[in-house]
């Protein structure tokens, strides 16, 4: 419940989660309410690593709204927040109407104040649109008493992948088929406990900031691949089920071939994107070739990796084989000395390395290559505290 205080100001903060997706959102149907081509499947990361934190006031005395990212004033203007802010406000009414809202009834009318912080350095290229707007939309609704499983599609028509960070654990995104996007919703498949074995690395490269968005990204995508088309047509369908099936049975070998195929295909299509779109660097390419050549010497998949709109690598991991991974990484690009710690996040156990496995992989190591590693898991959604 909001704060309230004598000068009718009511105050709500909450957090939300990112999320990394294992089968990608890549192209919209409908660009306005932010309606997918295909289905998507996320998980979500534990906040002690990655969150937003978002602060709404809101008062009689405020004379119009307006929003802080990051300690800097942003256009409150921007058609996404609009959305947001005006569908939350509807729901309200809403419920107020219907006799079933909580909040104080004058409160939807007064303006709003946000606040929105992240955890994480925006300069280390991970995208923060998915926590940001589904905890922008969280806070507004227990600001506002807005309880609805169409929250979702509220914080869907903010950006894309926001709607699978309302979530915890295991999440997918259904495309849906209405023309009002009222079913294309974020659900959960299974909870962050159902898997607690399975860890997350992201590996911080060395990079300048990305080129090109996604959202301007996936427009060209769908304007111009042939490839996204039959992706979304015959690839994901199938893929979908599969992906909910492994992680159903934890056949982490399976889980993590699907996963690489799935941010590869992503990576063709932006290559059949004319023109071209460039999101991995070499260091992404090399992180690849590592990846692949530590399996190879295992003779199963007991790592995988997946891209963004970016450089950085996500590592999906089993915990008996982190310690080790680490260690490989580690070897292979070697840190800076700067007294800066190299893995954040949770610890992560020192390991020996055999002179076979370096043997084996046979890469030049490549000092530098990348800044730092945040170890972290999948976790459950957000926690409101007043
Ligand atoms: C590559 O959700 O950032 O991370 O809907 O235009 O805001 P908009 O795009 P956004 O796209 C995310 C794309 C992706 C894949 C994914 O998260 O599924």
């Amino acid at each position: 419940m909001p704060e309230n205080d004598k000068q009718g100001l009511s105050v709500v903060t909450c957090t939300a989660p990112v999320n990394i997706a294992v089968i990608k959102y890549w192209g919209k149907r409908d660009e306005d309410l932010i309606l997918p081509i295909n289905s998507s499947l996320s998980v979500t990361l534990h906040q002690d690593q990655l969150k937003t934190t978002t602060t709404v006031a809101c008062s009689r005395n405020f004379q119009q709204d307006r929003i802080w990212l990051n300690g800097k004033e942003e256009d409150i203007n921007n058609p996404r927040l609009q959305s947001c802010l005006q569908e939350i406000r509807r729901f309200s009414r809403k419920r107020r109407n219907t006799g079933d809202s909580t909040s104080d009834a004058s409160s939807v009318s007064h303006k709003v104040h946000i606040c929105s912080v992240n955890n994480f350095p925006t300069a280390a290229g991970l995208a923060s649109s998915a926590s940001g707007y589904a905890c922008l939309v969280y806070t507004l609704s227990q600001l506002f008493g807005v309880e609805s499983e169409q929250l979702s599609a509220v914080a869907r028509q903010g950006s894309g992948s926001a709607c699978r960070s309302l979530y915890g654990g295991f999440v997918q995104w259904k495309l849906g088929t209405q023309l009002d996007g009222k079913d294309s919703l974020a659900e959960q498949v299974e909870s962050e406990s159902y898997w607690p074995e399975l860890r997350v690395l992201i590996l911080v490269v060395s990079a300048e900031q990305k080129s090109v968005g996604s959202t301007s990204g996936m427009h060209t995508s769908v304007e111009t691949s042939q490839l996204l088309k039959y992706r979304a047509d015959v690839v994901v369908p199938s893929r979908m089920e599969e992906m909910i099936r492994v992680i159903r049975e934890r056949d982490f070998p399976a889980f993590g071939e699907l996963t690489m195929k799935d941010s590869n295909q992503f990576h063709a299509i932006c290559l059949d994107t004319y023109p071209p779109i460039f999101y991995l660097n070499n260091m992404s390419h090399r992180i690849i070739s590592l990846v692949h050549r530590y399996n190879q010497y295992y003779g199963e998949t007991r790592v995988a990796y997946t891209f963004d709109a970016g450089p950085n690598a996500v590592i999906y991991t089993l915990q008996d084989h982190l310690p080790e991974f680490v260690q490989v990484v580690r070897h292979f690009f070697p840190p800076e000395v700067n007294g800066e710690e190299f893995v954040k996040g949770l610890t992560v156990c020192s390991a020996d390395l055999s002179e076979e496995l370096k043997r084996d992989i046979n890469m030049e190591p490549t000092p530098k290559g990348i800044r730092y590693i945040i170890s972290t898991k999948a976790a459950q959604e957000r926690w409101t505290h007043n």
